[in-house]
């Protein structure tokens, strides 16, 4: 298994801290990137700190967090290399992974409710890219 970075802004704070302890009781490691607290900030700021590190290494996968999950993917997006997907459902989270090998996942803790998020995150987390045609169709990004 990949290590795991996670972090959040304010806004995915709460959510966050979810998913680390839900990662950790998978028996997974899960490095946590910030930030500590509700406290206001920039989620480009930890978008940014992520998606560097995704991008130097295949085996590292990322975990963002945001109000809705949009500013953190299109953040993370900007970097080359990375591939954030937003995701709302188990079959979006299924589906990044096997045709787009999504290495970033972002939420929204103000859209997807801790159940779900969790799935997601076990759904994304747990599905293997299938390469192939999908392969050639990422190197044309
Ligand atoms: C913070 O209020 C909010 O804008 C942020 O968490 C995120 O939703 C941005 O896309």
């Amino acid at each position: 298994m990949s290590k795991i970075l996670i972090a959040s802004d304010h806004g995915g704070y709460n959510l966050k801290q979810e998913i680390v302890k839900y990662v950790k009781y998978k028996g997974l490691e899960i490095e946590d990137c910030g930030c500590h607290s509700t406290d206001s900030c920039d989620y480009p700021v930890y978008a940014k700190l992520v998606a560097n590190e995704v991008a130097k290494s295949d085996d590292i996968k990322g975990i963002l967090v945001c109000g809705t999950g949009i500013g953190m993917s299109i953040a993370a997006n900007r970097i080359d290399g990375v591939r954030a997907s937003h995701c709302t459902d188990t079959f979006s989270a299924r589906m990044t992974r096997m045709h787009n090998d999504s290495n970033i996942l972002c939420l929204g803790e103000r859209i997807t409710g801790i159940g779900l998020a969790l799935d997601i995150v076990d759904v994304w987390l747990n599905t293997e890219f299938e390469g192939g045609r999908h392969k050639r169709r990422i190197d044309m990004i």
